[in-house]
């Protein structure tokens, strides 16, 4: 939720910038701008839209030091008005976050003679520089973030400080990087993969000032030192080669995402220290938003089945405020592929402070998440670019999935078949996979539906959630995911000649029930899409298209389920028109409330 880059070096800085920004461009597009110092003298551009808008203006931006955002906008439209940087006087802020106090801090400084000129939060930074400034910059950033509530990664520069990047982080993350030809600052480390030799990750209340040759990283006691890790992400894996699209690239790495999840799990994931929490459970949250969420839900089915304790998915956003009941015999599981969603990360706080033990299954090992767990749980599903979540669901089911089997073994039951099946899954995803142009084909017929309903039972209906959720954020279609038996209750009213009904069934001994209900909204003349292994129910009457999954266990077919779902989204997106990499009004990762 919003992207910001930094550059300090003996490079040009725009296109050092420009490069990174597009690399965040996930984290929201509503506007961008860069700032270059050269000299004493700060140039500036801001357009709204993509990164790409200022494409043609980075040549003419002169100067070694420079700073750049991509905006995701929560605080007035997105607009050039709006778009960072901001400045005050001598000095050009970018910002990522929510400035929590700004109102008072507005009235403040216009009391104080500072004029507005965005309906931002974020200029408020931008003039608390030129107001705390006494020529030393590290305590004008201090006395500036001082100020600051509650979340915020800034980078600032100042037209007396030709030399220098300011920056400070709480609660949304920041990295320094450190590169042959200067030292980079960046929202995430794909941002810097390929400039950068090293990174830093800050910690929350961290500042620094940038150089093109050296770092002081210090909090309000004083200097700190940070872990500098080698940076071995390699740009390459983030180029999207030939496909169309990111969010395909993506469904396609699927089954590598699986494979590396499990041994990841075996070779490096300590779960002795955890065996007698494990068999004391009495409770176990799985806590997370959008499509975590939805892993969370099948998760619980898993844990209950397999280890038979019970289990509650969670949206993090209501557990926060919420009144949940924690303790040392609950578990606490946030799953996030970001590890930087704030609503999750306050969920986890709310849990380390009640004294329950906390998992963190994420995508991110070194996010802000996964600082406050007894135990991360990676999903190594490598980066993700498109804002639609796709690989990273199928590694956090994988991860959920061993953590079931885990459990359950601590506690006494067999788990070694439903860790063989899980084995299974790479393969018959990679084959699901190699069939996608059926999918595409259902997706041209039905591209224009008024609305769809993504139907199923137990495992299959947590898959028609996230089924339906695809297809909201990057089609734009209504659509609603829904227990098969509970349609009739209410949703079947929205059905008729221009509805779509996507049925999930994997599992055998609730196929015939589910087909009720698709016979149901057959008689008010929905069109079927069917999804199932069951081959004889792709030839019932009534059924308009068929997807025929490989044959697969019933426990963990969401991982294999989803991926027509995902290519039923993504090709419907594409013959609408959308660009599906980047859907209107979302950012990948929602680092504000
Ligand atoms: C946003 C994204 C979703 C994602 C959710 C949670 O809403 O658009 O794709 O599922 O955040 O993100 P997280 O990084 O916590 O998994």
């Amino acid at each position: 939720m919003c992207g910001i880059v930094g550059y300090v070096g003996t490079r040009q800085a725009a296109p050092e910038v420009y490069r990174g920004l597009l690399r965040l461009e996930y984290r929201g597009y509503d506007s961008v701008g860069l700032a270059v110092l050269n000299g004493s003298s700060l140039g500036v551009v801001r357009k709204k839209g993509k990164v790409d808008a200022v494409r043609e203006e980075i040549g003419g931006m002169i100067g070694t030091i420079g700073i750049g955002h991509t905006r995701w906008a929560t605080h007035g439209a997105p607009s050039e008005r709006n778009a960072h940087p901001l400045r005050s006087g001598k000095f050009a802020i970018v910002h990522n976050g929510i400035i929590e106090n700004y109102r008072a801090l507005r009235e403040e400084l216009e009391a104080n003679g500072f004029v507005f000129s965005s309906d931002t939060d974020s200029e408020t930074i931008a003039h608390l520089f030129a107001l705390y400034d006494r020529g030393d910059l590290r305590e004008t950033l201090r006395a500036v973030v001082r100020r600051l509530e509650v979340s915020f990664a800034i980078a600032a520069l100042c037209e007396g400080a030709p030399n220098v990047i300011a920056a400070a982080r709480r609660n949304s993350p920041l990295i320094v990087g450190r590169g042959e030809t200067g030292y980079y600052l960046a929202s995430d480390i794909p941002a810097l993969a390929g400039c950068v030799q090293t990174v830093t990750v800050l910690k929350n209340g961290d500042m620094a000032l940038v150089c093109a040759d050296r770092v002081q990283i210090f909090d309000d006691r004083g200097e700190v030192r940070r872990q500098e890790q080698v940076c071995s992400l390699r740009a390459e894996t983030l180029e999207r080669g030939d496909n169309a699209h990111f969010m395909l690239k993506e469904m396609k790495e699927t089954p590598q995402t699986i494979r590396n999840t499990i041994s990841n799990f075996a070779e490096r994931v300590r779960l002795e220290p955890f065996l007698p929490l494990f068999r004391k459970l009495k409770k176990i949250h799985l806590i997370g938003c959008g499509t975590a969420y939805h892993s969370g839900l099948a998760g619980k089915l898993a844990i209950e089945r397999l280890a038979r304790v019970p289990a509650e998915a969670c949206i993090a956003s209501e557990y926060r405020y919420g009144d949940p009941i924690l303790g040392d015999d609950t578990l606490a599981i946030a799953v996030s592929q970001s590890g930087e969603t704030a609503d999750t990360i306050a969920a986890a706080q709310l849990d380390r402070e009640s004294g329950t033990p906390l998992f963190v299954v994420t995508n991110v090992a070194h996010s802000s998440m996964a600082s406050l767990a007894d135990l991360v749980v990676p999903t190594i599903a490598g980066a993700e670019t498109a804002v639609a979540a796709t690989k990273s669901y199928n590694g956090q089911l994988t991860a959920l999935y061993l953590l079931a089997a885990a459990i359950a073994a601590a506690r006494g039951a067999d788990a070694k078949r439903a860790e063989e099946e899980l084995n299974r899954y790479p393969e018959r995803c990679e084959e699901a996979l190699s069939r996608l142009e059926e999918v595409e084909r259902v997706a041209q017929k039905f591209k224009d539906a008024k609305n769809v309903c993504f139907l199923g039972r137990g495992v299959d209906h947590a898959a028609a959630l996230e089924g339906s959720l695809k297809l909201k954020e990057i089609a734009y279609i209504p659509s609603e995911g829904y227990p098969a038996g509970e349609l009739k209750h209410g949703p079947i009213a929205l059905i008729d000649g221009r509805s779509l009904v996507v049925a999930i069934m994997t599992q055998r001994r609730l196929a015939e029930k589910t087909f009720n209900a698709v016979a149901e909204v057959r008689a008010r003349g929905a069109k079927i899409f069917l999804i199932t292994p069951f081959e004889e129910y792709a030839r019932r009457e009534g059924v308009d298209d068929c997807f025929l999954l490989p044959k697969c266990g019933e426990l963990f077919s969401p991982v294999l389920s989803v991926i027509p779902l995902q290519a039923l989204a993504y090709y419907t997106a594409v013959a609408r028109g959308n660009d599906p990499d980047r859907p209107r009004n979302l950012a990948k990762s929602v680092t504000v409330e």
